[in-house]
């Protein structure tokens, strides 16, 4: 590190120990490939060696954490595809490496992402013991007919048994659902979620039914055999969703994640808000600060070719970034946006070097579309979070 008189070096000190650092592991291995995602999944049917990639994580790790020295790890994530396919002693395995070459907080976060079926469930205890303390579940639907549309390979009441499993072994828990499917109506999607919520703890996560480019349903949709909301509908859809969560005590924190106030995802807050985390596995993203610049990374997205990579040359890294200022500016505003505490102007204005269109802002706020706050902060109303891709891309131009 360059010369820093001893204040400022223990300021920055200091600051590492504080801010929150993540890592971001991905599995991403499926059963089977659900016909809405575009997530980087894999189906291998001939199954892979576990050993091997669980090794490869492990140099990865080793290679990441040479190159970010001295951070404490605040949370961990392990996302896919499915990593509940995975053996509890290599989610132990991994967490030991992390372990090995980073400081870990002592409240840290360790989330597994798990398809709610019953094999997958019969993992959970495992996980705990590895050091998971917090599961979140894909349970998709309480709908069994909309469970098949989506190509699960659970159904209602296996996915409620899993929820079951997950509440008797973790303190913490969440699960995912999606809405504004083909044929929902507001009342279905009213009984379904007040359903849902009866069985969620502290967390929810509630995400719109997108059409991805390059899936099944992208292909059925523009062929006109899959109908889903018009957007009058799922405006509809969403406003009763706000209410429903509201009156339960589970407001949206961002645009898609609900929580009990203090029962927030600490991981993914790392991401909205701006914070630095390193992404281990094949096509991991992520986000570092080397001698005070402000790294973008990326892994090979092919699981076999990232592995190769890895035991040829101690990382899978296929891109490594400077971005400029202003890259990492649009960022914190794209990311930081999405969450109902909004940004920090000062921040915003530290980072880019320059502020906010104070007309554009102006027009927002006349529209009800965002709000300042009196401590600095510019947030998107609730009625306008509908419209976040418009508002960000309206005050970045
Ligand atoms: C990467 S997936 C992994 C979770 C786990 N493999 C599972 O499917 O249960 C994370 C979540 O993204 C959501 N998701 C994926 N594709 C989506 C889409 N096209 N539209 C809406 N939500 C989607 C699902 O709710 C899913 O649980
Ligand atoms: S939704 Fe989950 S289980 Fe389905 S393909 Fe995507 S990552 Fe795999």
């Amino acid at each position: 590190m360059r010369w820093l008189p001893h204040t400022a070096r223990s300021k920055m000190l200091n600051m590492r120990l504080t801010t929150p650092f993540a890592v971001y592991v991905h599995w991403p291995f499926c059963l089977s490939k659900c016909p809405y995602c575009d997530f980087n999944s894999h189906v291998r049917q001939g199954g892979i060696d576990e050993a091997r990639f669980v090794r490869a994580y492990q140099t990865e790790i080793a290679a990441t954490a040479a190159r970010v020295l001295g951070r404490t790890v605040s949370s961990i994530f392990f996302g896919g595809g499915t990593p509940s396919l995975m053996q509890p002693s290599s989610v132990q395995a991994i967490l030991d490496s992390i372990g090995k070459h980073w400081t870990i907080a002592p409240d840290v976060e360790v989330t597994l992402e798990a398809n709610p079926t019953s094999v997958e469930a019969t993992r959970f205890r495992g996980y705990r013991s590895a050091g998971v303390n917090r599961v979140s579940l894909g349970v998709q639907s309480l709908h069994d007919p909309a469970l098949k549309e989506l190509g699960r390979l659970h159904t209602a009441q296996e996915a409620l048994a899993a929820v079951a499993v997950a509440r008797s072994i973790f303190d913490r828990y969440s699960f995912d659902l999606i809405y504004a499917r083909p044929r929902q109506t507001t009342d279905a999607w009213a009984t379904e979620l007040r359903r849902a919520i009866a069985e969620a703890a502290e967390h929810l996560s509630l995400y719109q039914l997108t059409i991805e480019p390059d899936t099944p349903f992208f292909g059925l949709h523009k062929a006109g055999k899959l109908k889903i909301p018009d957007d009058d509908l799922a405006r509809d859809l969403y406003d009763i969703t706000q209410a429903i969560c509201n009156d339960a005590g589970l407001p949206a924190y961002e645009i898609s994640n609900h929580a009990r106030p203090g029962a927030e995802c600490r991981h993914n807050l790392v991401y909205w808000r701006g914070h630095d985390y390193a992404g281990i596995g094949p096509g991991a993203h992520g986000r570092l600060t080397i001698d005070d610049r402000r790294l973008a990374t990326e892994t090979d997205k092919r699981p076999e070719a990232w592995l190769m990579r890895v035991e040829e040359n101690g990382t899978g890294l296929t891109v490594t970034e400077k971005l400029t200022p202003g890259e990492t500016a649009d960022e914190y505003l794209l990311m930081g946006l999405r969450l109902a505490e909004g940004i920090d102007l000062e921040r915003y204005s530290a980072i880019s070097g320059r502020t906010l269109d104070a007309g554009r802002i102006a027009i927002l706020r006349e529209e009800g579309a965002v709000e300042t706050t009196a401590d600095g902060r510019l947030r998107v109303t609730q009625s306008g979070f509908p419209l976040l891709d418009a508002v960000v891309a309206d005050l970045a131009a």
